[in-house]
């Protein structure tokens, strides 16, 4: 297969100072694309610091290599932010092709133990990061016919994680924001898709570091470790979803260490009961719970669907 390229293309990804987000910039500014580079430049994971050097130094790593990008440190977090981020894209390149969400705050604190000063700015960054940055852009390219926005989601939400009930809830929200702008954005030629990645990043160290059971079981450490598990064997995937070749559309892929797999979600075949009781759910609940025959609506008509075949006698 030709490589896939993005000459022409301009790109903006969020929170691409460091991590994940530095390496989606560097692979796509290195297949061609001109790159917003955002980030507020958290020194911290909580996101309370702002320092524009990281995103300027992801831009001279681009510039020396002989490619196109510039830097920004707004936040994605207000809607002027998130307007600031893709004028930049606008007034240096004069158009936006791409969008990737990839800004992330994490406060891990058991339920409890959250405070609202700590629900709301994971919520802001996550969650209205997403429309606050996405929202300029997909009116710029429902304008230009065309766009592709990778969302950056993450395990924890999609199937849970102690002590991450805030972090995790807005990670759930970007999956369903996925879901609905892929619905929405088709008829513009505007694909959305998500991420749910796995690399080692000042945010996994206890996940994928040294220390972890996945580095102690695989015995590596240091570099190896990194290799092995660094944002760059994420990043080839988003440039994936990001090209133009990529007709996926409301998908989210799990990346990390090289494995790549489809996460999605599914229903079981169920019962139904004319007169539905507690007791009837009692009784059925392994037929509920019985897996063979899932399915996975492509939307929520399609889940109503499912109801009206039972209703209508039409479920095989
Ligand atoms: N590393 C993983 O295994 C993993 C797993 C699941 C999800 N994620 C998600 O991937 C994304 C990247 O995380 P990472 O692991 O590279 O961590 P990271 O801390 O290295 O990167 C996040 C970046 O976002 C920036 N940022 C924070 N708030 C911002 C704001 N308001 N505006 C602009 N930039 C802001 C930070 O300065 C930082 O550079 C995050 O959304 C994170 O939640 C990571």
């Amino acid at each position: 297969m030709s490589e896939l390229r993005f000459d022409g293309r301009v790109a903006l990804v969020t929170g691409a100072g460091g991590g994940l987000g530095r390496e989606h910039a560097l692979l796509l500014a290195s297949r061609g694309a001109a790159v917003v580079v955002n980030d507020l430049g958290s020194l911290t994971m909580g996101g309370q610091d702002h320092d524009p050097s990281p995103a300027e130094a992801v831009v001279e790593e681009i510039l020396k290599s002989g490619g196109s990008a510039v830097s920004n440190s707004d936040s994605v977090g207000t809607r002027d932010g998130g307007e600031a981020i893709v004028n930049a894209a606008l007034s240096s390149f004069g158009r936006l092709d791409i969008v990737v969400n990839n800004a992330g705050i994490i406060r891990n604190r058991t339920f409890l133990n959250i405070g609202e000063d700590e629900l709301e700015p994971i919520l802001d960054v996550h969650v209205k990061g997403c429309f606050f940055v996405t929202r300029p852009a997909y009116e710029h390219m429902k304008k230009n016919g065309y766009g592709r926005i990778v969302n950056t989601s993450s395990g924890s939400g999609l199937f849970g994680a102690f002590g991450q009930s805030a972090y995790a809830a807005a990670k759930a929200a970007i999956y369903g924001f996925t879901r609905t702008l892929a619905i929405e954005g088709a008829r513009y030629g505007i694909h959305v898709n998500a991420i749910a990645p796995a690399a080692l990043t000042r945010m996994t160290p206890d996940a994928l570091g040294e220390d972890s059971f996945v580095a102690k079981t695989i015995g590596l450490s240091g570099s190896d470790l990194e290799a092995v598990l660094g944002p760059h064997q994420v990043a080839p995937a988003v440039a994936y979803l990001a090209h133009e070749s990529c007709h996926l559309n409301g998908e989210t892929l799990s990346v990390g260490g090289g494995r790549v797999a489809r996460t999605f979600m599914s229903v079981t075949r169920g019962i139904h009961e004319s007169e539905l009781s507690a007791e009837k759910v009692s009784d059925r609940i392994e037929e509920i719970f019985d897996d063979a025959k899932c399915l996975s609506p492509a939307n929520v008509d399609e889940e109503i669907i499912l109801l009206k075949n039972f209703l209508s006698g039409t479920n095989d």
